[in-house]
């Protein structure tokens, strides 16, 4: 089987085993794909492991299996195995997949591959913008998460432990993650768009502010 009929079964299988909220469903996948691919070509990596991590890198997220951070690269490796791609293609992507999430305010990043670095930027950026605030409130609506307690201070969480426990309300979530990501970005390509997507987050929430009070 060649690379381009390893991507076509990789985006069917996708397709049929993701399972989280509207914000991590095919179209997060297809869109973190898309990004990486315009990224990577950029940063010169190798763009058959930077679409196939993204396409995979949420395939089975802990978010949805009961905390479990692990599960994903498993469920990717198991998938990859079907080919006869060599074992080395294999780790990159498991290896990919493990690093790729956010783990709190406090908790620096561990990715050292350009491969990963290209696919992690691509899925943070997709968490910024109109995109980032639809999927936030819809993963807020999906674990039943207060729109705003005022008054509720953000947590910046040292341990992804605790950064496991979901925020208080999905605006703490902008404090607790999103407004972070346009400073952890990794290659310049990602630092100039999500300049732009942060950008529109913070008109959102001084809107959101101004609607909150009621006052005319
Ligand atoms: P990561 O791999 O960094 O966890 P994902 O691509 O899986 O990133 O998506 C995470 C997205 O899910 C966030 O950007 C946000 O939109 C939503 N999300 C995750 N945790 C929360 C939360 N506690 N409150 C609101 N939204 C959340
Ligand atoms: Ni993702």
């Amino acid at each position: 089987m060649n690379k381009r009929q390893i991507i076509k079964r990789t985006e069917e299988f996708v397709k049929k085993t993701m399972k989280g909220d509207p914000g991590h469903d095919w179209s997060h996948a297809d869109r973190v794909r898309k990004l990486a691919l315009y990224i990577g070509k950029k940063e010169k990596a190798d763009l058959f492991v930077v679409e196939l991590a993204a396409l995979l890198h949420d395939v089975a997220d802990y978010k949805f299996y009961g905390g479990d951070n692990k599960i994903g690269g498993q469920v990717a490796t198991k998938w990859l195995k079907k080919f006869k791609l060599k074992s080395k293609i294999i780790n990159e992507i498991e290896y990919i997949i493990n690093e790729i999430s956010f783990k709190g305010a406090k908790v620096k990043y561990n990715m050292k591959t350009i491969e990963g670095k290209v696919v992690q930027d691509a899925d943070k950026l997709d968490a910024l913008g109109a995109i980032g605030v639809a999927r936030t409130f819809s993963f807020g609506g999906r674990f039943n998460i207060p729109l705003h307690i005022p008054g509720k201070k953000p947590t910046l969480h040292s341990s992804f432990e605790q950064y496991k426990k979901l925020s208080a309300s999905t605006i703490n979530h902008f404090y607790e993650k999103l407004l972070l990501l346009k400073d952890r970005m990794h290659t310049k390509t990602a630092k100039k768009l999500a300049k732009q997507r942060h950008k529109y987050m913070e008109e959102f929430l001084k809107q959101f502010y101004k609607e909150w009070r009621c006052k005319y």
